[in-house]
C-alpha cells in the first residue's frame, strides 16, 4: 500500500506549524513569561530557540524523511538492529502521556467556548471569575466530558489520514487563528494604559531573570516546538524527497514563535490596562481574559473569537500528539488506521481521567508533592521531551554522523544549505551540553 503523504509546501508548513503552535503558545508562554518578569525571559527563550530548538527540529524532520516511517520505524531503518528504535519508544510513550493531560487543559477551553457563545461567560463579575475556573476545572463529569470531546474531534480528523484529514484541516483553521489573533491584537493595543503591558513584553529588566527562568524557556522551547517526540519527526515521514528541510524548519520556529510573541501583545497590554496581575499562573487566560473582556465593549464577541482560536490551536496540536502513537501501532504491528486511532484515542482519555480528577476529588492525593497532572506534566515536558531531544541530538551528531544528516537536509547535496556547518555544530555540541544541564536541573542533581 503507497505510504500517505502531504500534498503541498503550503500543507506541510500549516501542518507542522499547527503542531507547534498551541497551548503552549498561547496559555503557557504568556504565564510564564508573567511570572519570569517579561522582556528579559523572552530574549533568553528566543536564544534557545533558535540555536537549540531549531536544530533539533530539522533533525526531527531529516530523520523522518530519511527513515520514511514512524518514530520506531524510522530509527530501525537508519540504524537496523541497534537499540536506537528505543528512543522512537519513548516518543511514543511521551506523545501518550502528553496527550493525555493536554486534553484536560483543552477541554477547559472547550468548556469556556460552550459559555462564551452563550454569552454567560462574559456575564460573569470579575471577582467570581476565579471562583467559576475554580468551580469549573473541579467538577468530575463536565471537564472528563469535553476531554472526551477534544480527543474525539482529534481522533475524527487523524482517522482521515495525512492529506484528507491533518493537511485538510490545519490549512484551514491556521489561518482563521492568525485572522483572528490580529483582531484581538489590534483591540488588546488600542486599550487605554496598554503602552504598560507592551513595556513589559519588549523592555528587558534583567534583574527579574533567575537561573530557574532560563532553564524553564530551554524546556518551554522543546515543548512548543513539538520536539523531542517523534511528531515533527512522523510528520517528517510525510514529506517529499524535494521539500526543503531547513527552509521549512525555520519557517515552522518563526510562525511559532510569532504566535507566542503575538499572543503576548493580545494579553499583557490588557492585563496591564486593566490592573491585573501578570504572575498569576496557569489562570493567566481563563481568568484575566474574561475580566478584560467582561469591561470591554463587544467584550463577548471578542470572547468567542479568543476562545475559539485557542481551541483551533489545541486540535491541530492534539492532531499532531496522536499522529505519533497510531502511525507506530499501525505500521508496526499492521492495523487499520481507524481502528488503531479509535482504540489509542479511547485509552488515552481512559490515562487522562485522573489528570482532570486532580483538579478535583483527586486534589489531594499527591505524589513528591505533586498530582496526578503535575507528576505527568512535570515527568513529560521537563524529563521526556528533553531526553528525547537529547538522544535524537546525539543519534544525529555521533552516532549517524552530520554528514549523512546535512545529505538528507540538502536532498542529496542539490540544495544550498548555507548554514549546514553551524547546525552540524549545534546539533553535536551545543544542544547535548544544554539539554544536560536542564535534565540535571529538572532532576535536582543541581539545583
Ligand atoms: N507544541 C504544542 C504546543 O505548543 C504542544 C506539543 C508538544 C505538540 C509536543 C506536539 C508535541 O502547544
Amino acid at each position: 500500500m503507497k505510504r500517505d503523504g502531504f500534498g503541498s509546501r503550503l500543507g506541510i508548513l500549516a501542518a507542522a506549524a499547527g503542531s507547534a503552535i498551541g497551548l503552549g503558545n498561547i496559555w503557557k508562554f504568556p504565564y510564564i513569561t508573567g511570572e519570569n518578569g517579561g522582556a528579559a525571559f523572552i530574549l533568553v527563550y528566543l536564544v534557545c530557540i533558535f540555536l537549540i530548538g531549531m536544530p533539533v527540529m530539522l533533525s526531527e524532520l531529516v530523520v523522518g524523511r530519511k527513515g520514511a516511517s514512524n518514530p520506531v520505524g524510522s530509527f530501525k531503518k537508519i540504524r537496523p538492529k541497534s537499540k536506537w528504535k528505543f528512543t522512537g519508544v519513548l516518543g511514543v510513550a511521551t506523545g501518550f502521556i502528553v496527550l493525555s493531560f493536554y486534553s484536560v487543559i483543552a477541554g477547559w477551553v472547550f468548556a469556556y467556548i460552550s459559555r462564551a457563545f452563550t454569552g454567560k461567560l462574559v456575564a460573569i463579575a470579575p471577582e467570581e471569575l476565579g471562583d467559576f475556573f475554580g468551580g469549573l476545572i473541579s467538577k468530575t463529569g463536565e471537564p472528563i466530558f469535553w476531554q472526551f470531546i477534544v480527543l474525539a474531534v482529534t481522533a475524527f480528523i487523524v482517522i482521515a489520514g495525512i492529506q484528507k484529514g491533518v493537511e485538510k484541516y490545519s490549512k484551514i483553521l491556521m489561518p482563521v487563528l492568525l485572522g483572528l489573533l490580529v483582531v484581538l491584537m489590534i483591540r488588546s493595543v488600542t486599550l487605554e494604559g496598554a503602552s504598560k503591558g507592551l513595556e513589559f513584553l519588549f523592555k528587558p529588566d534583567f534583574s527579574a531573570l533567575t537561573a530557574k527562568g532560563v532553564l524553564e524557556a530551554l524546556g518551554h522551547a522543546f515543548f512548543s516546538l513539538s520536539l523531542g517526540m517523534g511528531a515533527l519527526l512522523t510528520y517528517g515521514s510525510y514529506i517529499n524527497k524535494e521539500e526543503k528541510l531547513p527552509s521549512l524548519a525555520l519557517q515552522i520556529t518563526i510562525a511559532d514563535t510569532l504566535i507566542a510573541l503575538m499572543a503576548g501583545v493580545v494579553i499583557f497590554p490588557a492585563v496591564f490596562a486593566y490592573g491585573l496581575d501578570p504572575k498569576m499562573g496557569p489562570e493567566l487566560i481563563f481568568i484575566t481574559l474574561p475580566t478584560v473582556f467582561h469591561e470591554m465593549p463587544l467584550g463577548g464577541f471578542f470572547e468567542v473569537l479568543f476562545f475559539v482560536l485557542i481551541g483551533i490551536a489545541a486540535i491541530t496540536s492534539t492532531i499532531s500528539l496522536l499522529e505519533v502513537p497510531v502511525s507506530y501501532v499501525s505500521e508496526e504491528f499492521n492495523m487499520p488506521r481507524k481502528k488503531t486511532t479509535i482504540i489509542i484515542a479511547f485509552v488515552i482519555f481512559l490515562i487522562g481521567i485522573p489528570s482532570s480528577l486532580s483538579f478535583g476529588v483527586l486534589g489531594d492525593v499527591t505524589i513528591f508533592g505533586r498530582t496526578y497532572f503535575g507528576n505527568l506534566d512535570f515527568v513529560a515536558s521537563n524529563i521526556m521531551l528533553p531526553l528525547g531531544g537529547l538522544l535524537l541530538s546525539l543519534f544525529i551528531g555521533w552516532v549517524w554522523g552530520t554528514k549523512n544528516a546535512i545529505q538528507e537536509a540538502t536532498n542529496e547535496g542539490t540544495l544550498k544549505f548555507a548554514f549546514a556547518s553551524a547546525y552540524g555544530f549545534l546539533i553535536k555540541y551545543v544542544a547535548p551540553l544544554a539539554i544536560v544541564v536542564i535534565l540535571l536541573y529538572a532532576t535536582g542533581v543541581i539545583s
